[in-house]
């Protein structure tokens, strides 16, 4: 199969193109670089170019799978800039679809955010009722909606993917307010007390790396996936206090966090309903613990680099 992914050099679209190159799969890459922080794996056929660029055009053509994932996506970055946000996250969207369009690609998967349920109060949060309130939110919401049409009139075979909290390696954690696993684990590992927004209280789904790639793979790969919307979580959310007590059990830092005032825009719970996608054979198989671990020893290995790793108790 021949994929071409937008936002490559990000932490989820480096993950799937490994995992594509590994099935024998072909993978054309594109990403700005503005944020990507892992080298594109070698076997991409990597073009540094901007989604609201022209130039992308050529790129799509033998193309079967679009992957759109490239996106400014840090909630209070989207919030200081909607005017950015919007060209990337809008207008990119419209032109890597209208790229897809032009050169006749039949499948298109897009890259849609749990954010999308941030004024839904019923939990666990089902695909058909959504109430998107923040700048990042609404524009992953029009970005839909120009999906929607391609799938309308263009006859684009569209599947959406809301992703919860993804987290594990190669996750970005030098953006401004890094996320959650990332940021303890980078300070209690260098012996700083971790920073808690609000009260800690606020409960996430958290779904580990791996398991979102074996959903994306079944998005791109199955049909019955087509024109359809899917909660990319692992149904279970812990609040931000359990996940620090779960990674001061693994690193033993003795360290108490610091809590600031909290972050505006931000839900207070989030919460999968992923029935359906148990439906289609797909369930998530890491748990808190082992995906700790494992975010853990990537941030020991590549963050902070062994020699800084203070020893365990
Ligand atoms: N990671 C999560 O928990 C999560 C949750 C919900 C939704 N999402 C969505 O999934 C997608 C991927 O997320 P991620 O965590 O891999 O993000 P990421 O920031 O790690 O990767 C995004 C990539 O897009 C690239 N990019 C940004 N603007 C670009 C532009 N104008 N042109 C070309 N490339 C550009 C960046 O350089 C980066 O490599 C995003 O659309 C995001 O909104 C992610």
């Amino acid at each position: 199969m021949r994929v071409l992914i937008t936002g490559v050099a990000g932490f989820i679209g480096s993950h799937l193109a490994t995992r594509l190159l590994n099935d024998g799969d072909t993978v054309i890459g594109i990403d700005n670089l503005c944020s990507g922080i892992e080298p594109v794996n070698p076997h991409v056929l990597f073009h540094r170019n901007d989604v609201r660029s022209l130039a992308i055009y050529p790129l799509f053509q033998g193309v079967e799978v679009v992957v759109h994932l490239a996106a400014k996506n840090c909630l209070v970055d989207c919030l200081d800039d909607p005017v950015e946000t919007a060209g990337v996250n809008v207008s990119g969207t419209a032109n890597v679809l209208e790229a897809a369009r032009r050169a006749g690609v039949r499948k298109f998967v897009y890259a849609d955010t749990s954010a999308e349920y941030e004024g839904v109060l019923g939990f666990p949060s089902r695909v058909d009722h959504i109430a998107p309130r923040s700048v990042y939110a609404r524009s992953k919401r029009a970005g839909a909606m120009f999906c929607e049409a391609y799938q309308e009139f263009h006859g684009l075979r569209v599947t959406m993917l809301r992703y919860f909290n993804v987290y594990g390696p190669a996750q970005d954690w030098r953006r401004r307010i890094p996320p959650l696993m990332s940021a303890f684990a980078i300070s209690m590992l260098k012996g700083e007390r971790p920073v808690i927004y609000g009260t800690g209280e606020k409960r996430r789904d958290f779904v580990y790396i791996d398991d979102v790639t074996e959903f994306n793979l079944l998005a791109l790969k199955d049909a019955r996936t087509d024109r359809g919307v899917y909660n990319v979580g692992s149904g279970i959310n812990y609040s931000v206090n359990e996940v620090f007590l779960a990674l001061e059990d693994l690193l033993k830092s003795g360290l108490w966090p610091i809590y600031k005032d909290d972050l505006p825009g931000e839900a207070q719970v989030t919460l999968a309903d992923i029935d359906s996608e148990r439906r289609l054979g797909w369930q998530p198989h890491v748990g808190l613990r082992e995906g700790l671990e494992r975010s853990v020893a990537y941030i020991e290995r590549t963050v902070l680099g062994e020699s800084r790793s203070p020893s365990r108790r």
